[in-house]
């Protein structure tokens, strides 16, 4: 039993989660981290965290047991299922990434009435929160701001802009009609994030997954068959810049942030540029094309780029790693140690 403020990590066993344990132990070790997933920490991560419980955001009488042992006064919302999972069950989908959410902002206005004070929520979007009609309109929007162009066309896409809608609900305008003076606790900020690339971990089904399993692929000497077109192009985003990005708008002071929902970009290359690189830095790799159709249609409908000048003015988004250093300084050195 630990009543100190403590941090809980949604879906913390994924590629966010373990980025995001390693930064928040060593920011504040002092502050316990609690986790809730599925699936176990992998060894290395275990002693960084306080507690591990195993099990689902969409059971409530678990995070019910938590709200009774802990003082939460920080939520990172990871859990969810990832985009191509999402199309194929979509009930199961909306379950989780909007029912499941639903509950850990119940848990997290609870945890801020019992304690008095407000607990930041952080809820991680993604650019499938966009849906662009046609290859031309994405040719002509260039870099789209957070508002323009949100009729995402997958389930998962759907899942997530709904639930800013929802965090914005829970933030700004909760129980708007009770008497008395404003009862929300639920201070909701949120990152709409490009495609990630980890050195550290392997991509887990996401439909921008196909630039980390190419470099993967290449370093692990394994052929990859592309599923999207040479120019393709959606914005990505090292992992530590995502991680970073999260940091700084979670450590923001809230009178700064004039939106609940933030872009950020890093680099926006083509499935050729992409290619390219990985080509260069692995000579014999086996990269093909092998369009499939349909996942070709989801990533069309993604911007080939986002404009981040909200993020860049209010919290100073800043990425370290522009495309030449994504791959030159972090991606192909890492990729290739772990490989070799
Ligand atoms: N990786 C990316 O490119 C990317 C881009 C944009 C947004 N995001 C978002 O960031 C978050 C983390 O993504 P990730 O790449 O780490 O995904 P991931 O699939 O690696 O991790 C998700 C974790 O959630 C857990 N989980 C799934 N259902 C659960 C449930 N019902 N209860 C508890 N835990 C459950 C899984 O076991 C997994 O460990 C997700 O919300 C994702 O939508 C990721």
């Amino acid at each position: 039993m630990s009543r100190k403020d403590s941090v809980l990590i949604t879906g913390a066993s994924g590629e966010m989660g373990h980025g995001l344990i390693v930064r928040q132990a060593a920011a504040e070790p002092e502050r316990p981290i609690i986790t809730l997933d599925l699936k176990p920490l992998p060894a290395d991560l275990s002693p960084k965290v306080h507690q591990q419980f195993h099990g689902s955001i969409l059971d409530k009488e678990l995070l019910a047991s938590i709200q009774t042992e802990y003082a939460v006064d920080r939520v990172y919302h990871l859990a969810a299922l990832l985009s191509t999972r999402s199309e194929f069950s979509p009930e199961l989908a909306h379950k989780v990434n909007v029912e499941g959410t639903l509950n850990v902002l119940e848990f997290t206005q609870r945890q801020g009435e019992s304690h008095g004070r407000s607990v930041i929520f952080f809820y991680p979007s993604s650019i499938a929160a966009y849906g662009l009609p046609t290859i031309a309109a994405k040719a002509a929007a260039g870099k789209v701001n957070e508002d323009e162009f949100n009729q995402p066309t997958t389930m998962y896409g759907a899942n997530k802009l709904y639930c800013e809608h929802l965090g914005r609900y829970y933030g700004r305008h909760y129980k708007q009609l009770a008497a008395g003076p404003p009862t929300g606790k639920v201070d909701f900020r949120c990152i709409r994030f490009p495609g990630l690339i980890s050195a550290e971990t392997l991509p887990s089904g996401g439909t921008s997954d196909y630039a980390p399993e190419m470099i993967h692929a290449a370093a692990a000497g394994k052929p990859y068959a592309c599923f999207v077109r040479p120019d393709t192009r959606i914005p990505f985003m090292t992992m530590p810049d995502a991680i970073d990005a999260i940091v700084r708008l979670v450590k923001c002071p809230r009178g700064s942030l004039s939106r609940t929902v933030y872009n950020i970009g890093a680099f926006a290359p083509a499935v050729a540029e992409i290619e390219d690189i990985v080509r260069g830095a692995f000579p014999k790799c086996g990269v093909i094309t092998d369009v499939d159709e349909k996942r070709q249609r989801i990533v069309d409908s993604w911007p080939a780029d986002v404009d981040d000048s909200a993020a860049r003015r209010d919290w100073g988004h800043q990425p370290a790693h522009d495309l030449a250093a994504a791959f030159g300084e972090y991606l192909i050195p890492n990729i290739r140690k772990r490989y070799s």
